[in-house]
């Protein structure tokens, strides 16, 4: 099929391009846990010391297998994000991972991820998505399928 091949490119185009893209050094520390009650702005949080860090700095109790309630949200998506806000562990790696909750139509409004790409994955149902080009491809991912994402995902019947 044409457009699953396309799709397929464009997956691999960004796959060669990611070192030109993605600058950043390695972290040169194993971790750094984010001491938020410093007013120093760096990069990401300033580093507590090592000697402080607890087992707790790297763990949150969730909850992400429990559904999420989309009927107060406007447009008909919950966003559970477990980033460096609630897992300290997870400063200056750049990674942070987020659950999603559609109601039937519901969306995640158009948005980006400065330096950031993001993959995602169906638990359930079925989700139109896509980039924001002048040209879209779009595709409706099914549970267990995966697609690199860097724009607007758009939630469709459960
Ligand atoms: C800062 O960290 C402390 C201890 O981990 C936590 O209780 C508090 O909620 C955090 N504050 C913010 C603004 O993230
Ligand atoms: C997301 O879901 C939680 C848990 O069901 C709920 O308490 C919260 O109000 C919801 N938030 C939004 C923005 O829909």
């Amino acid at each position: 099929m044409a457009s699953s091949s396309y799709f397929l490119l464009v997956a691999l185009f960004a796959l060669a391009s990611w070192k030109a893209i993605a600058s950043d050094p390695s972290p040169l520390q194993d971790y750094c846990v984010a001491d938020n009650s410093s007013r120093v702005l760096v990069n990401g949080f300033v580093c507590k010391n090592p000697m402080d860090v607890k087992a707790e700095d790297f763990f949150l109790a969730a909850k992400l297998d429990m559904p999420r309630d989309t009927k107060v949200s406007k447009v008909g998506s919950n966003v559970t994000l477990i980033n460096v806000m609630r897992i300290p562990g997870l400063n200056t790696l750049g990674i942070s991972l987020a659950r999603i909750d559609y109601a039937p139509l519901g969306e995640n409004p158009p948005h980006t991820h400065p330096r950031a790409t993001e993959i995602l994955t169906v638990l359930e149902g079925t989700l139109y998505v896509g980039f924001v080009t002048s040209n879209p491809e779009n595709k409706f991912l099914s549970k267990g399928e995966v697609a690199r994402e860097r724009g607007w995902p758009v939630g469709l019947a459960r």
